[in-house]
């Protein structure tokens, strides 16, 4: 297939993890940034895992799909993000039995200062970065902070899962279709401070709550499965969240690159310019929309008392974190 414009290098760190595995044939097949636009894919691993990224790169080039163009395997950060026009940074360190929080904040802070740095040095400048490792808002504030040159708002972390997710569960209890459901937002933290926000949400053109008729569900178990759906998948599967994590990144790239639906929005974490309150530069979780490749906050929703008071909770836990990297000595 020719493409007159040239590849979009995407560049997929952890690439052998479960979520690389699960994005990079979407990616390939034209999923992410639609199928006209060819693909220069770059895999960053770290060195233990270049085998296994050598492996996928294999399976990429067996898949002989139309869009991709080439593939790189590689340790290093500079030929992972030459030119990079597209970032996921997945790879992340996991935490380990008896790891303090702050040892995780300590180890993930360097990953993401070092990639933050290199990415600043090599990627293309209007580069697109979509944070996914844990603590992905933190590490997302991390990696702007080491780019002091390229655009703040082009560090996001991704909360599209929890927006998928919440309209999952909408889905479920009502029997709409997904794509019935309307101006979700999550607000704050991709942690269970979360708060899930359907007051503005319509189902098939019904506000949402008119719809359900149970504010107490609402308020309750269905804000409570969003937040917690993550740990809870963790207990069942064995293994957090592979395949829709990696969904919901190509969803955040696809409209970041080709839009949002004209009466919609979704969920984006970027950092804040305090629209509502939040303190500058927290990655927070807010609805916008997508126009002309580039990101608007919805910037005048009405919030109700609870949802102001939960948005408090997630904004405290969003300055722990940063306050503990501040701690380290490095400055978000
Ligand atoms: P995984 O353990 O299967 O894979 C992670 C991969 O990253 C490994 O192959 C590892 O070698 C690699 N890696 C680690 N450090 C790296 C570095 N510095 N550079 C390059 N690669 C590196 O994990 P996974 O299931 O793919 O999850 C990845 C991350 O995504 C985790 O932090 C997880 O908590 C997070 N996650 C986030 C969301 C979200 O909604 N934001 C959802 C699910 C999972
Ligand atoms: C998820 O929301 O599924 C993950 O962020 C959970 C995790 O801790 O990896």
């Amino acid at each position: 297939m020719s493409d007159p414009f040239g590849p979009i290098r995407v560049t997929v760190t952890g690439a052998a993890g479960n979520i690389g595995y699960a994005a990079l044939f979407r990616i390939a097949a034209g999923a992410m940034l639609g199928r006209e636009r060819s693909v220069d894919l770059r895999l960053l691993e770290v060195p233990q895992a270049v085998d296994a990224a050598e492996g996928t790169a294999m399976e990429l080039a067996d898949g002989a799909f139309p869009l991709l163009r080439n593939i790189t395997v590689t340790d290093s950060l500079e030929t992972a993000f030459d030119g990079c026009d597209v970032a996921l940074l997945i790879g992340a360190m996991p935490r380990k039995q008896g790891m303090h929080r702050s040892d995780l904040l300590a180890a993930n802070a360097e990953i993401f200062t070092a990639q933050g740095r290199a990415i600043g040095e090599h990627a293309d400048e209007n580069v697109r970065v979509l944070v996914v490792g844990n603590p992905a808002n933190t590490n997302a504030a991390i990696a702007r902070a080491a780019a002091p040159d390229i655009r703040g708002d082009n560090f996001h972390a991704m909360m599209r899962l929890d927006h998928n997710r919440a309209i999952g569960q909408l889905s479920s209890r009502t029997g709409v279709s997904a794509d019935k459901i309307a101006r979700v937002t999550v607000w704050g933290n991709h942690s269970n401070t979360q708060v899930p926000d359907v007051d503005h949400a319509f189902i098939e053109g019904v506000p949402a709550r008119e719809r359900i008729q149970d504010d107490a569900w609402l308020d309750g178990e269905f804000a409570s499965t969003v937040a917690n759906r993550g740990a809870e998948i963790i207990k069942a599967r064995g293994a957090s969240s592979a395949a829709s994590a990696a969904n919901a990144a190509i969803d955040h790239v696809r409209n970041w690159v080709l839009g949002t639906p004209a009466d919609d929005w979704v969920t984006i974490a970027r950092p804040s310019h305090g629209e509502y309150g939040v303190p500058e530069g927290l990655v927070f979780g807010m609805p916008a929309r997508s126009r002309d490749g580039d990101w608007h906050v919805v910037s005048d929703l009405e919030r109700s008392e609870r949802v102001l008071r939960l948005t408090e909770a997630t904004i405290a836990d969003l300055e722990g974190e940063r306050d503990a990297v501040r701690a380290l000595g490095i400055t978000i």
